[in-house]
């Protein structure tokens, strides 16, 4: 696509080519949502059957959605559990690591990711993400372990798979236990099978997936996390159900049961289970139309002046669709560009702001701004899209729109 270079000095602008935000007419009257969820009549029906059923809670769809994921991806154990952020907390808690032990984290990521750490006493140690790619670099990952380091946690950024080889290479390495953090890639594949299996034996590992309403699949809220491992499985199990084991020989009766350890309630309700089993039913098809739409959007989005796109390989499965903005080609900050993209009724997010420069972070582990220069300057200028399977042709060329209009306006 053929860059719009700024007319303003030029010519008069008409309302159709300013920005609404300096007072022109918008791309869009009826606002476009960053996220829109699609629901179909067998999804509704299954939340129905099961609050009409009366076992809402922990019910015979228990261990469906878990055994569902099992034949989908070619996982060994999977554990259902109330969120991706409890996913995490209990495959980091698994692992039985001492208190100031350290786990390398991405900062560009959701806060839940080095949570994932902190909940269990432990210290995240952030390293840097690759610039093109926006997912963990595995030579700062290298830097940054240290004698206390047990496990890393990489995320695949968006929904494209990290560089798994070079970070599995290093956990052996260095005996580091690494638990993927899949939150945004529900139904990708890496270089050995699906996302959520091994690339291969030999450390202990885990990947901690997300439902939430946004995600790939959805079961509103809801996590699940898969393993090789049977120690990690059977402690995962026993942390997600306040440490209880049956007692032998017991009566099958409520109560009969030993506490072990302290443990958490992240079950997964079967409201949360029926509408999940639907929704990986259709994860191969909506990643689909992700894949199709992000094409589509990058077609029109190259070589437009003032931003970058990320690099993006065909194993991308589009949980999100960022764009960079380049400030030194605007005489605004990005800030200002999702103000106008807004105001031309585009929903527009920031997906994310660096985690180490979060005050609680900064505060109690004395993270500073400055520290992570490759990680601030995506997070100064990273803008997410919306990008999900019930967006229209016409809703994705309005995007295009919306910022050819918008960088135009404000190109230097
Ligand atoms: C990278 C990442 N990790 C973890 C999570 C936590 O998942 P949940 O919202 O299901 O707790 C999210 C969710 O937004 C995420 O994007």
């Amino acid at each position: 696509m053929k860059p719009i270079a700024s007319t303003r000095a030029a010519v008069r602008l008409t309302n159709v080519d300013k920005p609404a935000i300096e007072g022109g007419d918008p791309v869009r009257s009826d606002p476009l949502p960053i996220f829109k969820l699609s629901l179909t009549e067998a999804e509704r029906a299954a939340v129905m059957g099961v609050l009409e059923s009366g076992y809402i809670s922990r019910g015979p769809m228990r261990d469906r959605l878990a055994e569902a994921f099992n034949a989908y991806t070619g996982a060994v154990h999977s554990l259902v559990c109330s969120s991706g952020t409890s996913a995490l907390h209990l495959a980091v808690g698994a692992l039985g690591l001492e208190p100031g032990d350290e786990v390398i984290v991405p900062s560009l990521s959701f806060v839940a990711t080095a949570f994932a750490a902190t909940y269990n006493d432990l210290v995240p140690v952030f390293a840097e993400v690759d610039a093109q790619t926006l997912n963990l670099d595995p030579a700062d990952v290298a830097r940054k372990i240290t004698d206390r380091t047990r496990a890393i946690i990489p995320v695949h950024f968006a929904g494209q798979v990290c560089d798994l080889e070079a970070l599995w290479v290093l956990a052996e390495a260095h005996d580091l236990a690494l638990i993927e953090d899949a939150a945004h890639a529900a139904g990708a594949r890496h270089s050995a099978g699906m996302v959520g299996t091994p690339l291969r034996s030999g450390i202990r590992h885990a990947s901690c997936f997300s439902f939430f309403a946004t995600k790939n699949m959805t079961s509103a809220e809801g996590g699940l996390v898969t393993t090789s491992d049977p120690d990690l499985f059977e402690r995962m199990e026993r942390l997600r159900a306040h440490g209880i084991v049956p007692l032998d020989d017991a009566p099958r009766a409520s109560g009969f049961y030993d506490v072990t350890m302290e443990g958490f309630n992240f079950h997964l309700s079967d409201v949360n289970i029926a509408l999940g089993l639907e929704q990986l039913k259709r994860l191969d098809e909506m990643n689909v139309r992700r894949k199709h739409h992000a094409s589509r959007l990058t077609e029109l989005l190259e070589g437009l002046e003032g931003i970058r796109l990320p690099e993006t390989r065909a194993d991308h499965v589009f949980h999100l669709f960022n764009i960079l903005v380049e400030p030194e080609r605007l005489s605004v900050d990005r800030d200002q560009i999702v103000r106008a993209l807004l105001a031309e009724g585009i929903g527009v997010g920031l997906y994310y702001r660096p985690i180490h420069q979060f005050t609680y972070f900064k505060e109690r582990f004395g993270t500073s701004d400055g520290m992570m220069p490759v990680t601030e300057s995506l997070g100064d200028t990273i803008v997410t899209l919306p990008l999900y399977p019930l967006l229209s042709e016409s809703d994705i060329d309005d995007v295009a729109e919306a910022l050819r209009k918008v960088l135009g306006y404000y190109l230097r």
